[in-house]
């Protein structure tokens, strides 16, 4: 047990997790550790050195845990990460809030939130097993993940079936980073329905210092876009803006998350930039 130490402890935990089979919030519980066999010593130590060699811990237990929820991740699929846990929380709250201001939505009026670059879906996901409790979820909510990576989409559709999920529908689709008119008429429509839109697109400007292990690992096309890392995020806000949609929660870089929110006025009556919990400027949360 001795090389398990030398890794951080929320990797200590997430490998307790994967060998034990149990929730990752369980392996709190010192017991746990009496509990391990030779066996399982041997798979754990096995992770540890692969560990060692610089792959994500993620990718190495094909696995991740998001709002509670665990989700299976794959090489060429972007690992979620706990800073899009926090946007999430406040998006659900702020759905929540409305669900509730709104309990007398006619059963015809579709409630409709739309994850942009959804990746393996955790967001999607977390949202429809949160959401599916409420009763006005099996009548009014329809969820919707779009990710332009038919392998993200794959997964995302798999992680719904393991989670046992419905009212919630991936689709893959490369949304352009120019602010223009969604041409699939599929697509289109399922944003001009949406009434609220969360994303975690690619956002990192070019020449900023990234980990080895993020670089060497996790697919460029879920880190970069545009050599300031905001061409995608303003085809998003203008694709919220241009359409009904009233809410619009982004994920955002703390050097362009300023510029984003003053574009997103031209769309929003309310444009506010949120503190991640490190105290940085990490998110858009747009209004109309
Ligand atoms: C930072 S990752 C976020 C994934 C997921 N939302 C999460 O938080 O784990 C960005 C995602 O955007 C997708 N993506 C990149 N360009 C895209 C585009 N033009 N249209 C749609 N999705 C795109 C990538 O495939 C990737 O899955």
């Amino acid at each position: 047990m001795n090389s398990i130490c030398k890794l951080p402890k929320h990797e200590q935990k997430l490998i307790l997790a994967h060998v034990l089979k149990l929730d990752y919030s369980k392996t709190l519980d010192p017991r746990i550790i009496s509990q391990i066999s030779l066996k399982q010593q041997t798979k754990i130590n096995k992770i540890v050195q692969k560990r060692f060699l610089g792959k994500p811990l993620q990718y190495i237990l094909q696995e991740a845990w998001f709002l509670g929820n665990n989700i299976k991740v794959k090489s060429g699929v972007f690992i979620p990460r706990p800073e899009t846990e926090y946007l999430t929380a406040m998006f659900m709250d702020k759905v929540k809030a409305i669900i509730n201001l709104d309990q007398d939505l006619p059963v015809q009026d579709d409630f409709v939130i739309v994850d942009l670059c959804c990746g393996t879906g955790a967001i999607a996901l977390a949202l429809a097993n949160e959401l599916s409790s409420s009763e006005i979820f099996q009548q009014n909510i329809k969820i919707f993940g779009i990710d332009s990576s038919k392998l993200a989409i794959n997964l995302a559709k798999q992680n719904k079936k393991l989670l046992s999920l419905n009212n919630l529908q991936f689709y893959q689709y490369k949304l352009s980073d120019k602010l223009v008119k969604i041409e699939n008429k599929l697509i289109a429509n399922i944003i001009c329905r949406a009434k609220a839109i969360i994303s975690n697109p690619p956002y990192i400007p070019l020449g900023s210092k990234i980990a080895d292990e993020v670089v060497n690992y996790e697919p460029p096309e879920a880190l970069f876009s545009g050599y300031d890392g905001t061409h995608l995020a303003k085809a998003i806000i203008y694709q919220a803006g241009t359409n009904p949609c009233q809410y619009l929660y982004l994920e955002a870089h703390e050097t362009n998350v300023e510029k984003l929110a003053d574009f997103a006025k031209n769309y929003f009556s309310n444009s506010e930039v949120v503190k991640d919990l490190t105290g940085r400027k990490r998110f858009l949360i747009c209004q109309k």
